[in-house]
């Protein structure tokens, strides 16, 4: 395969169906539908056996890793590209019928971050929006008239005006809450809505800001997952002109990941606030 072409081409039919089954399935799955505990909704498992229908028809594609499945999964040995992927993301705002979103890493060999070559995230809100980060560029598209139609190119400015801190703000570490406090006090203003895709997507949209989610005192490796999460949208942030770090100032990208459900505290937005991120973390 010289292109990623049949690669992104499998997302675009991907995000249809999914958006189908979003519109006309029903939401529980079984026993595991419950207001306790980890709800694992029919939906994200649905979406996963899309994804991995759709890119199994593609040679090209050596392996899959879902957050819906523990292992990785070998689709076709003599392929090269390795694909992980978040099905769903946000699946539990479903029921209120706030924006989900699908993200993809994909990968020239091994899952790691060194390895990635191109990001790409599906927006599942009142329109259906896709934006890969590829080659240098983050591309926005809108899907129109029955085709994915390509926008502006997408760059974040230097400083931003939104602020989208994740985590249980009871847990957070004081130095984080004095970060996000010192923000607001400088007029940003707050952007959460508890799905990383169209939070994220948001403030690259307008152009800037910060999007948090730190370390806490009962998830001191943080919520967000490397593969199917983080490291994504760390490309495409970088890929805009912002930076992605951890909380000790390490590029995201150069971190390892060891397991494909690793988490890490994360910090992805312009360069203004990331400076502010190393200033209150002192890194
Ligand atoms: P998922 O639905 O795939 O499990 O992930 C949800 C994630 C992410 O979208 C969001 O940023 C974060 O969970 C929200 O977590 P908090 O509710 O703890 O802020
Ligand atoms: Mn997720
Ligand atoms: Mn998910």
């Amino acid at each position: 395969m010289k292109t990623l072409a049949p690669i992104f081409e499998a997302i675009e039919r991907s995000a249809h169906r999914i958006r189908e089954a979003i519109t006309n399935e029903d939401l529980c799955y079984g026993e595991s539908c419950n207001a306790t505990g980890d709800m694992q909704l029919k939906l994200d498992i649905q979406s996963d056996l899309i994804i991995a229908e759709e890119f199994s028809k593609i040679t090209a594609i050596k392996a899959i890793a879902s957050e819906e499945k523990k292992e990785a999964e070998t689709l076709h040995p003599e392929g090269r590209y390795m694909i992980a992927y978040d099905p769903l993301d946000g699946s539990s705002l479903i029921d209120v019928d706030l924006s989900v979103g699908t993200i993809y890493g994909i990968y020239d060999g091994e899952f790691q971050a060194k390895n990635m070559l191109a990001a790409v995230y599906v927006v599942h809100g009142p329109r259906l929006e896709m934006v890969t980060a590829y080659k240098g560029g983050v591309r926005h598209y809108i899907f129109r008239h029955g085709r994915f139609q390509e926008q502006e190119t997408l760059h974040l400015k230097e400083k931003g005006k939104l602020n989208g801190p994740g985590g249980t703000q009871q847990y957070w570490p004081p130095h984080h809450k004095k970060l996000i406090d010192g923000l607001f006090a400088e007029g940003y203003r707050l952007r959460y809505s508890g799905g990383m895709v169209p939070d994220l997507h948001q403030i690259l949209i307008k152009g800037g800001g910060l999007f948090s989610y730190p370390g806490t005192a009962d998830k001191p490796e943080g919520k967000l997952r490397k593969l199917f999460e983080v490291f994504p949208f760390a490309f495409v942030y970088e890929t805009a002109g912002g930076e992605a770090i951890d909380d000790k100032g390490r590029r995201l990208l150069d971190l390892g990941c060891d397991d494909p459900h690793e988490t890490t505290p994360c910090f992805l937005g312009s360069k203004y606030e990331i400076a502010k991120v190393k200033e209150a973390y002192g890194v």
